[in-house]
């Protein structure tokens, strides 16, 4: 309530990125204060034993985890957790630091609850944002989230190079992985969606291997279902852990808003309301490819406890959102908690 009436105005006044920086300096401060994690944790974090969860062998207090791209530098995972997530994502992290993509880069669509961004991976680097987390002493799960660098030079064996950089930084303190295969290119205009790029990549990290944490692959949401099924295949073969579906659309058919508005953003990855049909449509693919055999993340147009519901009921064992917390507020995550116990 408070921050429908309140803070959503103010904020909504700034540019999207401006208004984010804002919030995470709030998260962060919230993040490095013992009272105001304490206190944020008697607001918003209510228990509820119902919907406590068991993957790869971590404990999720609750199914609904932060997604990565809110905090790509690991800044606030503590106030995550008082805010009542049951896990959070940080990153995507690449091997070398980035400024990412020029400003302004993010973009809200008020009239379909969404947001666009070409934020373009910026991030601290691999290792000083892994140094971050080791610092941290988390109740709930901490996931990392790698990508290639964002540096069109960089492909081929590099790329494959750069990637494994990052998992190994991860390995030493994330508690699984994802690896973000949707962004950036390889250099050759190519995707790690690939198949053959993918199936490189997943041989250079091994997600099998002796020091191995749960690993994870994040499909885009444009993915047709025989590519999925393919790329599934490839991921069975590493003996991935499980999948993240789904990350955000180039796909704009069925925006409300007008294509004036549309063509003066310009490029960038559609999140929200606006994939919520598209991204939970992959999630039932993957749970019918897959049969139940390994756990499913589902992500995009979570924003109250009804999208959340339809979300595991397609097939997720677990559930993110990010850009529903941009329309909603901090108190969306208590108010899904609340509506899936009720339900569940
Ligand atoms: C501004 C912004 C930045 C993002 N950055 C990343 C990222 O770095 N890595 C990633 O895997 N996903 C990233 N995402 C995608 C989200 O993790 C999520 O998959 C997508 O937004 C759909 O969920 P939502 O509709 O709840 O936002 C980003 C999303 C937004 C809005």
């Amino acid at each position: 309530m408070i921050y429908k009436r309140l803070l959503k105005p103010l904020l909504f006044n700034l540019d999207a990125e401006d208004a984010h920086d804002i919030t995470l300096q709030l998260a962060s401060d919230v993040n490095n204060s013992t009272f105001l994690q304490q206190l944020t944790s008697l607001l918003f974090n209510k228990k509820y034993e119902s919907l406590e969860r068991e993957f790869w062998g971590l404990t999720f207090p609750n199914p609904i985890g932060l997604a990565a791209g809110f905090d790509k530098n690991a800044a606030t995972p503590l106030a995550m957790q008082s805010l009542g997530f049951g896990f959070a994502e940080i990153g995507s992290i690449t091997a070398k630091p980035s400024k990412g993509n020029p400003k302004p880069r993010a973009f809200r669509l008020p009239d379909d609850h969404s947001l666009i961004n070409r934020m373009g991976l910026n991030n601290k680097g691999a290792e000083a944002i892994c140094r971050t987390v080791s610092s941290y002493n988390l109740d709930i799960p901490l996931g990392v989230n790698i990508a290639k660098t964002n540096d069109a030079s960089i492909y081929g064996d590099d790329a494959l190079r750069d990637y494994l950089f990052s998992y190994e930084q991860a390995l030493a303190v994330a508690d699984y992985i994802t690896v973000n295969i949707s962004c950036p290119n390889t250099g050759e205009g190519k995707t790690f969606e690939d198949p053959s790029a993918l199936n490189d990549l997943l041989s250079a990290l091994e997600p099998n291997r002796k020091d191995r944490k749960p690993t994870l692959v994040k499909f885009s949401v444009d993915t047709p279902r025989e590519v999925l099924q393919t790329l599934v295949n490839i991921c069975e073969d590493h003996e991935v852990s499980g999948y993240v579906a789904t990350n955000t659309s180039s796909n704009r058919s069925s925006l409300k808003t007008n294509k004036a508005r549309l063509a003066e953003i310009g490029n960038g990855g559609l999140s929200g309301n606006a994939i919520f049909e598209q991204s939970t449509q992959v999630v039932q693919w993957l749970s019918e490819i897959l049969g139940g055999s390994k756990p499913i993340v589902g992500v995009g147009g979570i924003n109250d406890s009804q999208s959340a519901l339809r979300k595991l009921e397609a097939g997720a064992d677990l559930i993110q959102l990010y850009t529903g917390l941009v329309y909603e507020g901090p108190g969306l995550i208590s108010r899904i908690k609340k509506g899936l116990d009720h339900h569940l």
